[in-house]
């Protein structure tokens, strides 16, 4: 079909398989804000997947269509994301040549910075920048494994839905971020596109630069996913990501020390993960966020040499938190503390429409850091066939 034949589809569901829980949802692209029509989420229980890897697919499927059916969503393509430990993110240099040749050429190179079999990746990157001397190039390599994408498109499928587009949840949850920072407009406007069987990361075009308006421009941009088991740490500039790594830390490690150390049931520890500090005494919690806290700190610093090392940058600008932990009590303000920069939370449905009743008992600021990457992914506004 022809290239110009195609239109832009002004829907599309969002869902974030995350180790803890599935969430989707709708966004409809077609007014002067995105609105989020259709919501819906599940827990996963422990164990379904483990370490990014699904151990009881079965349950996976269940855990998605009980998601799915919360949300009533209809049957429309899906866009869905791997977990970024399926991802190597690396700046390489090369020969000066055109895009188009660089396309050809980048499996040759690649085949020196990815420890996968070549036949076994899919491969994207970005011209970081065209002429660095030397007749060299310098560019930001994406390779991702071919069975992962794969395998998460068949479980999509498996839970009776098309997957159109399969991204990587670091990189949906920096089109959150860019998207939806700046005027909500510019969130409808910009395109982006894929096919399954390749990554989402890039848009076709060259990157779009920040708009001067945007508050984090010429900013290294720390972008905190805490998850449930895992925090990953994905750090961008201007568009362009130069770091992406996960930690293996997570709200569920926060629960844990909540438990332990306060002696508190698992749902009252919950509670206190949540930001919900009324039943537990507020300077220990206090101290076990500082401690725990603490490794995801450390746990950056590997990301902040190599920065250095690059000569890139002298270390992070903003910290921008994201994903179930973000409500961790003080774990912002401790952030913030460690590194002297301003930290804050992701608000990903504040730059959108939606129903007063759309989340139910749920607040929607409470549930907005969770739906990041759910919300990133929706954002890929996608080319139909
Ligand atoms: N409204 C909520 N509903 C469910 N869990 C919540 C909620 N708010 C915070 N949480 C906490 O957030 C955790 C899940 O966070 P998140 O959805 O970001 O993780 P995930 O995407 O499933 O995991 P990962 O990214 O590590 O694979 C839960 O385990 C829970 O402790
Ligand atoms: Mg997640």
């Amino acid at each position: 079909m022809f290239g110009f034949l195609k239109r832009k589809r002004r829907t599309l569901i969002g869902m974030d398989i995350g180790s803890h829980v599935v969430k989707c949802l709708r966004l409809d692209l077609g007014g002067d804000r995105p609105e989020v029509t259709h919501f819906g989420m599940a827990d996963l229980p422990p164990d379904a997947i483990v370490d990014g890897e699904i151990m009881d697919r079965e349950l996976v499927i269940q855990t998605i269509r009980e998601a799915a059916q919360r949300a009533d969503l209809p049957n429309e393509p899906v866009a869905s994301a791997v977990a970024g430990r399926a991802v190597i993110v690396k700046k390489i240099v090369m020969d000066k040549m055109s895009e188009a040749d660089a396309r050809e050429a980048i499996y040759w190179e690649a085949e020196q910075h990815v420890p996968f079999d070549i036949d076994d990746i899919t491969l994207d990157f970005q011209i970081l920048q065209p002429d660095i001397g030397a007749g060299q190039m310098e560019l930001l390599l994406v390779a991702a494994k071919k069975d992962m994408i794969q395998a998460h498109a068949e479980l999509i499928r498996d839970a009776g839905f098309t997957p159109l587009v399969i991204d990587v949840a670091s990189f949906a949850n920096q089109n959150a971020w860019e998207k939806l920072r700046r005027a909500p407009e510019a969130a409808v406007a910009a395109p982006k596109a894929d096919a399954v069987d390749g990554l989402a990361p890039f848009d076709d075009d060259q990157p779009e630069a920040a708009p001067a308006q945007a508050k984090d421009a010429g900013e290294f941009v720390a972008l905190l996913d805490v998850g449930g088991g895992v925090t990953n740490v994905h750090i961008v500039r201007d568009g362009v990501p130069y770091f992406t790594r996960d930690l293996p830390i997570g709200t569920s490690h926060f629960i844990e020390e909540f438990q332990k150390q306060l002696g508190l049931t698992y749902d009252t520890a919950f509670r206190v993960s949540r930001g919900h500090t009324e039943d537990a005494d507020a300077q220990l919690v206090a101290d076990i966020v500082r401690s725990v806290g603490g490794e995801i700190y450390q746990g950056l610093e590997p990301s902040l040499s190599y920065l250095k090392t690059a000569g890139e940058a002298d270390g992070i600008d903003r910290i921008v938190l994201s994903g179930g932990g973000a409500h961790v009590p003080g774990l912002k303000e401790c952030l913030a503390e460690s590194y002297g920069v301003p930290a804050e939370v992701a608000d990903p449905l504040g730059n959108l429409d939606y129903a007063a009743d759309l989340f139910g008992e749920a607040e929607p600021a409470d549930l907005s850091p969770l739906l990041t990457v759910c919300v990133g992914l929706a954002l890929r506004e996608a080319v139909e066939a």
